[in-house]
């Protein structure tokens, strides 16, 4: 397990459990403070640096990928020399910026299963400050739609495909259930928060401004994102609740569940 205390990755760490595995090992760059829970092998060691790998790598047989794109394909080359015999790989759209993630996995030739989310829903945070502060939400392409994907439902497919056989050469596509715009998704954390919420549609580039605080460099490029989703809606795909053999996370309960993350 890479990325093992990561959003994703110590989630993942919890469904191998929940389903029986009894031999998870977990990369961490701090076994002391990674908090995994008793019976996982811990081990020291980074992604984004290779030479601390073949250790860690030594007799695993299947292999959970984060996405590190520097690193990505040493770091497979030395799992397929380490005698690695699956990788499940969590990138994201093909083509998109986490293709090189999925290169790397295939030229280093191990079995491999891509998972490929869209948006998760913990981008929702970006918005958090604002909610916090009072009750409009300055966004912008609020008709925007995709179907974003709760971690949760990530990590369940991503244990499954490392569980179960019949999964190797598969590319997952993975969403939520349901294709929701970007404002319909902050009403509905308003009426998970008992508040009536007023969204407020900014030019782009006042968009990119706003997002420059919490995105940094990728405020452009995510802007660039939404103008294409203002016109080409991302429909939801059934694949979690096919491989889970249960509904995906909506949105709603989703805010549900996280609400405090948006409370003062
Ligand atoms: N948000 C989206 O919509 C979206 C969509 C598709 C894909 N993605 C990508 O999916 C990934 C999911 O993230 P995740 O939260 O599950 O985390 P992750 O990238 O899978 O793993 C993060 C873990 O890597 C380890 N790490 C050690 N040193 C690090 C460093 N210098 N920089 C970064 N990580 C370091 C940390 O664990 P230790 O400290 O324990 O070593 C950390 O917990 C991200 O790369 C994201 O870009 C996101």
């Amino acid at each position: 397990m890479t990325g093992a205390t990561g959003g994703v990755g110590r989630l993942v760490v919890d469904e191998l459990l929940a389903l029986g595995a009894d031999d998870v090992r977990a990369l961490t760059v701090n076994p002391a403070e990674a908090g995994l829970p008793a019976g996982v092998e811990v081990v020291r060691g980074f992604l984004g640096r290779p030479s601390t790998m073949p250790s860690a790598l030594a007799g695993m047989d299947r292999m959970y990928l984060a996405p590190v794109i520097e690193t990505n394909a040493e770091v497979c080359r030395m799992a397929a020399a380490a005698g690695v015999r699956r990788i499940v790989d969590m990138a994201g759209a093909k083509g998109d910026h986490w293709q090189a993630i999925e290169d790397g996995v295939e030229a280093c030739g191990v079995p491999y299963v891509h998972l490929e989310p869209g948006e998760f829903m913990t981008n929702a945070t970006l918005w958090a400050a604002q909610i916090r502060a009072g009750d409009v939400v300055r966004d912008g392409y609020g008709s925007a739609a995709n179907a974003p994907i709760a971690v949760e439902d990530i990590a369940a497919v991503a244990a499954r495909c490392l569980l179960e056989d019949g999964h190797e050469g598969h590319s997952y596509a993975l969403t939520g259930p349901e294709s929701l715009t970007r404002r319909e998704r902050v009403l509905q954390l308003g009426a998970a928060l008992g508040r009536e919420l007023t969204y407020v549609d900014l030019p782009h580039d006042e968009l990119v401004r706003e997002l420059a605080a919490p995105m940094g460099e990728y405020a452009a490029w995510y802007a660039a994102g939404l103008r294409i989703l203002a016109e080409h809606p991302q429909r939801a795909v059934g694949t979690v609740a096919q491989l889970t053999g249960r509904p995906a996370v909506t949105f709603a309960a989703w805010a549900r569940q996280h609400a405090d993350l948006f409370k003062p």
